[in-house]
């Protein structure tokens, strides 16, 4: 989806990211739960010296996966080691990373849910014996050798939780969900963005750009930069609420930071299917869009934000979907202001 406030990762983002990505826990926001467990794991694994146990994170783009996967490997002061699902084509790729590693690294694959079948079972005895088999010879003089590997942290990040094969997940020992940020954290992140970028923000402009983040930090990095842009094209290059408001005005991100899809994605169901219940995979038809993309990125925020609701019957939009896109709701029938 070619959108501004897309939550997935562009190339201005890799950049922007690098810079801006807290490196230790205490420099971490929000996340409350998942900080306060991270903190007892690694000390405990680092009082014992082992490695942590493995971890995997899901939950929608740009929340801080990536991020918490580095920010363990710098605590535990280990090494870290990425790469993807689709990065790795062959068994012996990802055995080749494993061998590889250090003691005690961490070896963070994200979107985990994409690797292949038999690279997975490579690392099913990886992660519970920290051991490897390869074959050896050919044909009927073929055998199997088992290698050790090095103990090693495995730390995986998806947004399809879902896609992930039983056998895998129950491998990690710990899986936590990455929730929504809420305006304040945000705020926080937003202002601690800022003064790495080296821009004045006031609380106002910053709670404003909170606001219209999707509850995503990675778009509140995203917005700020862009109102950095206009607060130092057309004003004094501070960010105010009048700087804030005027550039995510003209950025189309709304009240509550919905952008054309997730207004599209809204419409649908109400002027298409007279606002509901209507299947995913319909929606996902009408919008020609993947049903797997709207159930991952697009509904989770409206669904947090009371904007639709999920009935075994399908999606239907409330009536705060009605209010938020100022379109009346008449029972069934539909009439837009
Ligand atoms: N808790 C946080 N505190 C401060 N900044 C954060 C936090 N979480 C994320 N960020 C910022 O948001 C950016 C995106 O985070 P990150 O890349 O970790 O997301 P992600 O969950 O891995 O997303 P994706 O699923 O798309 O890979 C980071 O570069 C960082 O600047
Ligand atoms: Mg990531």
């Amino acid at each position: 989806m070619g959108r501004l406030i897309n939550t997935g990762i562009t190339k201005e983002d890799t950049v922007l990211e690098t810079n801006l990505r807290p490196q230790r826990l205490d420099e971490y926001i929000g996340q409350e739960r998942i900080r306060e467990m991270m903190k007892v794991y690694i000390r405990a694994a680092k009082e014992r010296a082992e490695s942590m146990d493995h971890v995997l994170f899901y939950g929608p783009p740009g929340l801080g996966k990536t991020t918490l996967a580095g920010i363990i490997a710098n605590e535990m002061g280990v090494n870290m080691k990425v790469t993807s699902g689709p990065a790795i084509e062959k068994p012996g790729e990802l055995a080749a990373i494993l061998n590889n590693l250090q003691e005690g690294d961490v070896l963070f694959i994200d979107e985990i849910h994409r690797l292949n079948r038999q690279v997975e079972e490579v690392l099913y005895p990886a992660m519970e014996d920290f051991a490897i088999d390869i074959m050896l010879g050919k044909e009927a003089s073929a055998r199997s050798v088992r290698l050790d590997l090095p103990h090693f942290t495995l730390v995986g990040a998806t947004t399809r939780a879902g896609l992930l094969t039983a056998p895998l997940r129950d491998r990690f020992g710990i899986v936590e969900k990455m929730e929504f940020y809420s305006t304040g954290e945000l705020m926080t992140i937003v202002k601690r963005s800022a003064g790495v970028l080296g821009v004045e923000i006031d609380d106002e402009g910053a709670r404003r750009i909170a606001r219209r983040s999707r509850g995503t930090p990675r778009l509140a990095n995203r917005l700020l930069k862009r109102v950095r842009d206009f607060a130092q094209v057309k004003y004094n290059g501070d960010i105010t609420e009048e700087v804030a408001d005027y550039a995510l005005d003209i950025l189309n991100v709304d009240r509550l930071g919905l952008d054309q899809n997730d207004r599209e994605y809204l419409l649908t169901i109400i002027e298409k299917f007279k606002g509901g219940p209507v299947g995913i995979d319909t929606i996902a038809a009408s919008l020609s869009e993947d049903s797997g993309t709207l159930e991952d990125v697009i509904e989770p925020y409206l669904l947090m934000n009371g904007l639709i609701q999920r009935t075994p019957r399908g999606r239907v939009a409330t009536e705060a979907a009605y209010t938020h896109l100022g379109i009346e709701s008449l029972g069934q029938q539909t009439l837009k202001l």
